[in-house]
């Protein structure tokens, strides 16, 4: 483990007159800046240093290469690591392409030195603050950020995120698997906004293509067949709320075209109705495919994508999220304990077990698991109690126990797993001890992840 106390930052631009402003200003805060100044030499920087760095700034155009290498598919950069990309003008393309991966900001040069001195405060004392409480990974408890719970640095980043823009009028887009808590994180931003109006979700997915349009924008009386009285939808239900467009990638692209105007206008028509409606309200949208695919794939307009995704917050998976597992296996069967007034417990065998299964139902399957569970065990819940294949091939503590005759792409999967939710998370460091590059790494998990 690093010592996270003594975290640097780095500048990958070769522009002098620029670095030179951003060294003072990353200097001034104790954030010990690295200048690379092209491409080659921030890799190898990254291959023994990632897990230090706080803060990257990279320019996007570089003598090597674009500074967006760094980034995509395989990035070498820490997860917690916080990245902003700069140009010498808007580049929306490009800075969409960064923060749909690890990117969180994008700036134009010369760089609002107040705004970020205040960023860079910020990051160092979450980063100094983390360093603390690295110690106590391991234990059980979980922390509660609004209705959401872990402590994994994940979730922690994420809390961050939400908390800062809870509070700004942009829209935001939740990007997730399954089960990884979308709907939850939604909430959470309504709860931190302080808007006083409702939480609406409507799931586009469920929602005839017919019946979409009058659902969202509502209708007048004897607007079409059936409307037999006039009908309040989903924009007038969420006044002076928020309004969460989950599965955003299911609506029709007609309702797509017309959504947009009203994000445009902040204002819409019930459906049949002649007289425009001012409306307020805060969107939100999710989604669980990856929105550039969405877009290439014509199924999410890439206009409206601008409009609902002024931020992306990406729902890490639960297997990425290391000792969160056990702890919110623990919280659920304690709720359940509450509930039933009963003490059941957890074998510490069944308990290190959870971890090293990828739960590609996320946070959804881990409870549904633990409720199975629970109604089987009558005291103790043991490694039988879970179904087939979730906890079958692990041991207590570090150790895996392999079936003789079990697939060596199934014992290769367990170890991978289990190999990174040791390691928290952390790719770069679970390749290393596994002994592979941390593309194979990648490799794997897109292989698992894949339907
Ligand atoms: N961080 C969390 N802490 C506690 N419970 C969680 C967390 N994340 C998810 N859950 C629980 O897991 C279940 C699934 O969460 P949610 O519905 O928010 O996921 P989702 O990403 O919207 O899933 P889907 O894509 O299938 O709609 C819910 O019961 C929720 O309460
Ligand atoms: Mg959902």
């Amino acid at each position: 483990m690093p010592n996270r106390n003594k975290p640097c930052s780095l500048i990958v631009d070769a522009e002098s007159a620029h670095t030179e402003v951003l060294h003072a200003l990353l200097e001034k805060r104790g954030l010990n800046p690295i200048v690379c100044n092209n491409l080659a030499d921030a890799r190898d920087l990254l291959e023994t240093r990632s897990r230090s760095i706080a803060v990257a700034f990279i320019t996007l155009d570089l003598d090597d290469g674009e500074g967006l290498e760094l980034l995509g598919g395989s990035t070498p950069f820490y997860e917690d690591t916080e990245i902003a990309l700069m140009h010498d003008v808007d580049d929306p393309v490009r800075a969409r392409r960064g923060i749909a991966h690890q990117a969180s900001y994008f700036f134009c040069k010369p760089l609002d030195e107040k705004f970020v001195g205040e960023l860079l405060e910020d990051i160092k004392q979450e980063w100094t603050a983390e360093s603390e409480e690295v110690g106590e990974k391991l234990n059980c408890a979980v922390d509660q950020f609004g209705l959401m719970r872990g402590n994994s640095s994940p979730m922690r980043k994420l809390y961050r995120v939400v908390r800062k823009v809870a509070a700004t009028e942009a829209t935001v887009l939740l990007v997730g698997e399954s089960g990884t808590g979308k709907e939850l994180a939604a909430q959470t931003l309504h709860q931190m906004s302080g808007l006083d109006g409702p939480f609406v979700a409507m799931n586009c997915g469920a929602i005839s293509a017919e019946l979409a349009e009058s659902e969202l924008f509502g209708h007048e009386k004897g607007s079409f067949s059936g409307a037999d009285k006039q009908h309040a939808g989903y924009f007038e239900r969420a006044e002076g709320g928020t309004l969460l467009l989950d599965e955003i990638g299911e609506m029709s692209m007609d309702l797509q075209v017309k959504l947009l105007r009203v994000l445009e206008t902040r204002k819409f028509r019930r459906v049949g109705g002649t007289k425009d409606i001012s409306m307020n309200v805060r969107f939100v949208s999710a989604t669980n495919r990856d929105p550039e695919t969405a877009i290439h794939d014509g199924l999410l307009r890439e206009d409206l994508y601008f409009r609902i995704a002024q931020f992306v917050l990406k729902m890490p998976p639960l297997r990425n999220r290391g000792s969160d597992i056990q702890g919110l296996a623990q919280y659920m069967l304690n709720e359940l304990n509450e509930v039933n007034d009963t003490a059941k417990y957890f074998s510490e065998e069944s308990l290190s077990a959870l971890v090293s299964y990828p739960w590609p139902g996320n946070v959804r399957e881990l409870k549904s698991a633990i409720e199975r569970a629970y109604i089987m065990a009558d005291q103790q819940l043991e490694r039988e109690h879970f179904p087939d294949g979730q906890i079958d091939l692990v041991e207590a503590g570090d150790y895996l126990r392999v079936s003789v005759g079990a697939s060596l792409e199934h014992t290769e999967k367990k170890q991978i797993m289990a190999t990174l939710a040791s390691f928290d998370g952390d790719k770069k460091a679970a390749a290393d001890s596994l002994g592979i590059s941390l593309k194979t790494l990648y490799n794997r998990l897109n292989e698992y992840e894949a339907p």
